[in-house]
């Protein structure tokens, strides 16, 4: 398949299919060197339907390979049976499922089995139309071919019988191993209820309900994708638990649609019980208004979680303006958990290719805008700034000669926010709420703001301060909207240093 990647708006530095429909992130898995990243596919058109779960692989989680459909869509094209749902996939190193073999450990994959008709399995269960369940696969060749385990299938059969209710909402499991009780945990949802179901298994194959989460912070939505994983605290010995939970709509505030909220606690192999102060506001993995369903990977060590999204919002995921693709992913995140004002808080990092930077420096600039003798539609952008006269500061990218197209990404001195500003940024007219601000609260750090812009060719990722607070926009801007320029407003600005580079193409063809 010869693709070179330069249609409109195709990203360059962001993960997107080939051609056809994506949504969330699935089975993200380190596992003999390589990043295995699945994700909810129609093979079949550029619509949500027949979900599958697509895949590619990579060395680096920078330059990505496609690879076959992991899990087809069964009965695809025209008598669809059973949707590969979302899931995660984990190493089953001890061979406790029994899938491996004497000199082959297995991966498994959890996933929501969709039963789009009623009918008798193979297994002997009988399913519901529309009913969602909870099944395994296994590869026994390091991810790139999957079994499922149709003798059994699905392993959770239903939610328990008090959400006998619930069978059509019941999905997208988040399975990893718990070393100190020696056990699988799986995390799904009951995605109206606003809950999370958690179960433990000693082999994958036989579950049993431990635990229920929820509804807390953000229910705005419904819930769904929810995940959870443990980081060290401010890099020490000490470890948190967070749970992160997509829903959709009621995400962050200027924001009409979906979005991903996490809380922080302790995790006993059976319960999750939140901190106190993660639960007396909702807190946003991320503030613009495009991230969706984000998952990390398993398979690396507990102190480098990464983390991706699924780069849209539900309000308009499916009608973006792309072709013969849909969607991107934001770029892979490490995360960190730091205490920033006395609260155990997510930071987040990218993880992308740069071309060297080149570094500029102002003592003061004036008020209003000033061109950059740089320009470009796929940078990484660092800016830094004393908190001085002006009200807000911040830079212009993607801007048409007349500046009639253009996104702007500042802080605002007063109010101690980063925003987004796309009303003018492109093509918006598919969704009425696209053209909008977006905001999220940081605080100067000794008087200093840094921001770091990612621009795509159709995306801004901004990370503020440490990373404590991120924003995904999409934007769709003309080709030639390339021009950078920083704006200051209501007075000069002081010491202002801009560090930009050219990012490279993740594109292995
Ligand atoms: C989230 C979601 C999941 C589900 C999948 C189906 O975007 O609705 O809850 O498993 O998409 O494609």
């Amino acid at each position: 398949l010869a693709q070179n990647y330069t249609e409109r708006y195709r990203p360059q530095f962001h993960f997107t299919p080939a051609k056809n429909w994506m949504n969330d992130p699935n089975g993200l898995i380190y596992h003999e060197e390589t990043y295995h990243l699945f994700y909810q596919h129609n093979p079949g058109g550029i619509s949500w339907g027949a979900m599958s779960w697509g895949h590619a692989t990579s060395s680096d989680l920078v330059h990505w390979v496609h690879q076959p459909v992991a899990l087809l869509a069964r009965g695809f094209p025209d008598n669809i049976t059973e949707m590969f749902f979302s899931g995660t996939a984990v190493f089953d190193a001890q061979n406790t499922s029994g899938f491996g073999t004497n000199d082959k450990a297995p991966l498994v994959a959890m996933y929501t089995s969709h039963y789009p008709v009623g009918q008798t399995l193979p297994s002997g269960k009988t399913v519901d139309s529309n009913q969602q369940s909870q099944s395994i696969a296994y590869s026994l060749d390091d991810g790139m071919t999957w079994t499922t385990y149709d003798s059994v299938n699905p392993v959770i059969h239903n939610p328990p019988e008090e959400y006998a209710d619930q069978i059509h909402d019941f999905r997208d499991p988040a399975v990893f191993w718990h070393e100190e009780t020696q056990k699988w945990v799986s995390v799904m949802s009951l995605p109206g209820l606003r809950k999370l179901l958690i179960y433990t298994s000693p082999n994958l194959k036989d579950w049993e309900l431990a635990s229920e989460f929820g509804p807390v912070n953000a229910v705005g939505g419904v819930w769904e994708c929810p995940s959870m994983f443990p980081l060290p605290l401010d890099g020490g010995e000490g470890l948190k638990w967070v749970v992160q939970i997509s829903l959709n709509p009621g995400g962050p505030a200027g924001n009409t649609g979906s979005g991903t909220q996490y809380v922080v606690g302790q995790f006993d192999g059976t319960t999750f019980t939140p901190d106190a102060d993660s639960l007396t506001q909702s807190n946003w993995v991320d503030w613009g208004p495009d991230f969706y369903a984000a998952l990390t990977f398993s398979g690396l060590p507990v102190e480098d979680r990464v983390d991706i999204a699924w780069m849209t919002n539900l309000r308009y995921g499916g009608s973006t303006p792309t072709d013969p693709w849909r969607s991107a992913f934001t770029v892979p995140r490490r995360l960190s958990l730091k205490t920033i004002n006395g609260k155990a808080t997510l930071t987040q990092e990218p993880i992308l290719e740069n071309a060297e930077y080149s570094s500029t420096h102002w003592d003061t600039l004036p008020t209003g805008s000033t061109k950059l003798d740089f320009s470009g539609n796929a940078l990484d952008i660092s800016l830094t700034f004393s908190e001085s006269e002006s009200t807000q500061f911040g830079m212009i990218v993607r801007a048409s000669s007349d500046l009639s197209e253009q996104t702007q990404v500042g802080y605002d001195v007063e109010k101690k926010e980063v925003f987004v500003n796309r009303t003018i940024s492109g093509v918006s007219g598919f969704d009425d709420t696209f053209a909008a601000v977006s905001t999220a609260p940081l605080e100067s750090k000794e008087g200093k703001v840094t921001l770091r812009v990612l621009v795509d060719w159709s995306s801004v990722e901004v990370f503020g301060g440490a990373g404590e607070v991120t924003l995904a926009s999409l934007i769709f801007p003309s080709e030639e909207s390339s021009g950078i320029y920083l704006f200051s407003t209501g007075g000069s600005t002081d010491n202002v240093e801009v560090k930009a580079a050219n990012v490279k193409s993740v594109w292995i063809t």
